[in-house]
């Protein structure tokens, strides 16, 4: 009788110890479990609802599944331009004459203008809109797409956005036909910079066979530096005249493009 009556409460905080244990454990386990992973699928659940919310009616699924192979479960230092080839496959550039506008460090301007008149820039493209200032990377060993602790291109070239943007511009500008329109900004010393996405990969990438003329349209803000004058401006020239793309350019208030996008015309570039 007093053995098992004293016994009882050793069993019980036996018991006891053992949940405790038991429920310690549990707590560290959802805790790093949090940090190492569920981190990483929480950030893909968000990613993947901006994608398919702004992808809406087309076939989201099988473009999320082209873009998502170009980078995950790799090192996000090493995601190559031809990664992202299934994607530009699954979701390929349609060809506009005449209504293709190209950009360089005039996104504040060119974006309202594009939204509301008949030109497109490649944000205006479903890959481009979809994709737009958003941030994404994988990493080795894991299937997860993370939004987070992603290297810029300060930390290395071939980092799964700048790839995706070198990869897009050179399909965007490759299907560029008749006459092409470049907005670039006259507020800073060297409107065309040859080191620009513009410069070194859509410049490139125009064909004559496609390609009549390049317009320029140096947008002038009220603290403009400079203008279609510029020297910078003879290197685009002079690789148009190699080519055989008529090249102009013309200076433009960005207050009359602001007028343009409030009288959208019919047909491109009449405003000007
Ligand atoms: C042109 O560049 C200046 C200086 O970087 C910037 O403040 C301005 O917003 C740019 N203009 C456009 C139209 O984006
Ligand atoms: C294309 O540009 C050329 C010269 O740059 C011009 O003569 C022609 O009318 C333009 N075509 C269209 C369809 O705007
Ligand atoms: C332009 O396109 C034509 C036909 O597609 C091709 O034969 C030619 O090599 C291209 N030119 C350049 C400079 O890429
Ligand atoms: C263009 O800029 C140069 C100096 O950079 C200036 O001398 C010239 O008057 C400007 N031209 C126009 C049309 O504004
Ligand atoms: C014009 O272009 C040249 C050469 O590309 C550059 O060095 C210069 O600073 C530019 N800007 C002005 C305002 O002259």
């Amino acid at each position: 009788m007093e053995e098992g009556e004293s016994r009882r409460p050793e069993k019980q905080r036996r018991r006891c110890c053992v949940i405790l244990s038991v429920a310690v454990a549990l707590i560290v386990i959802i805790i790093v479990a949090v940090v190492l992973g569920l981190n990483g699928r929480q950030e893909e659940s968000e990613i993947k609802s901006i994608f398919f919310s702004r992808c809406e009616k087309n076939d989201c699924k099988k473009i999320w599944g082209a873009f998502q192979q170009a980078y995950v479960n790799k090192d996000p230092c090493t995601v190559p331009v031809e990664a992202y080839d299934p994607l530009l496959a699954a979701a390929p550039f349609k060809s506009e004459c005449g209504r293709m506008m190209f950009w360089s460090k005039t996104k504040d301007v060119v974006r309202d203008f594009a939204e509301k008149t008949c030109f497109s820039t490649l944000e205006d493209t479903l890959l481009g809109s979809v994709l737009d200032e958003l941030t994404w990377c994988g990493k080795q060993g894991s299937e997860d797409t993370f939004t987070t602790g992603c290297p810029t291109r300060r930390d290395c070239e071939n980092n799964p956005v700048s790839s995706f943007w070198r990869s897009a511009s050179a399909a965007f500008a490759d299907v560029a036909c008749g006459n092409v329109t470049a907005m670039l900004n006259g507020s800073i010393p060297t409107p065309f910079s040859p080191a620009s996405i513009f410069g070194s990969i859509e410049v490139k990438r125009f064909n004559a066979t496609r390609t009549k003329s390049l317009n320029v349209v140096m947008v002038i803000q009220k603290n403009a530096v400079t203008n279609c004058t510029n020297v910078s401006l003879k290197d685009l020239q002079g690789e148009m005249d190699t080519k055989g793309i008529i090249y102009n350019c013309k200076d433009v208030t960005e207050s009359q493009i602001q007028e343009c996008s409030s009288q959208p015309v019919e047909s491109c570039g009449t405003c000007w």
